[in-house]
């Protein structure tokens, strides 16, 4: 095979579909025991692709019911990723309140891509989650 066959062949595995960058797909979701996750949360994203679903990462699993996140994970969140058969629902406030999304199993590496309310986006804005799987 030419070496431009290969390259090619390359290129067309890392654009495989389910595969949104550097987050991981929603198939691959585990917690380092194994244990089932429901969903992934990442402070960082990037304009690049690439670079998202980068720096801390807060982990949850199935029927996690967070209405106030941890102090350092409040209004934090740029990217997540939600696992297969499972479905995040985000608040924009504390004890559930503000606006809320459903996110169904994905990736989602720009959460600034997604739309609250007429200005706003859902980057740096997720103050309390609910994560379910069937
Ligand atoms: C997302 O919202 C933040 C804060 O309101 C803002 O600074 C940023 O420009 C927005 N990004 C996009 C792509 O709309």
């Amino acid at each position: 095979m030419s070496l431009l066959c290969s390259l090619l062949l390359a290129l067309a595995l890392a654009a495989a579909p389910g595969v949104q960058g550097a987050c991981p797909a929603p198939a691959d979701l585990k917690s380092e025991d194994g244990s089932r996750t429901c969903a992934k949360l990442y402070d960082k994203s990037d304009p690049y692709y690439d670079n998202c679903c980068a720096g801390s990462v807060l982990s949850v699993g199935p029927d996690a019911d967070l209405p106030y996140l941890p102090s350092d994970w409040a209004n934090t969140a740029s990217s997540i990723v939600v696992a297969q058969r499972c479905e995040l629902t985000v608040w924009s406030r504390a004890g559930k309140g503000g606006k809320s999304r459903k996110f169904t199993s994905g990736a989602y590496p720009r959460l600034e891509e997604f739309r609250k309310g007429i200005l706003g986006n859902w980057s740096n804005t997720i103050a309390g989650l609910y994560c379910r799987c069937y």
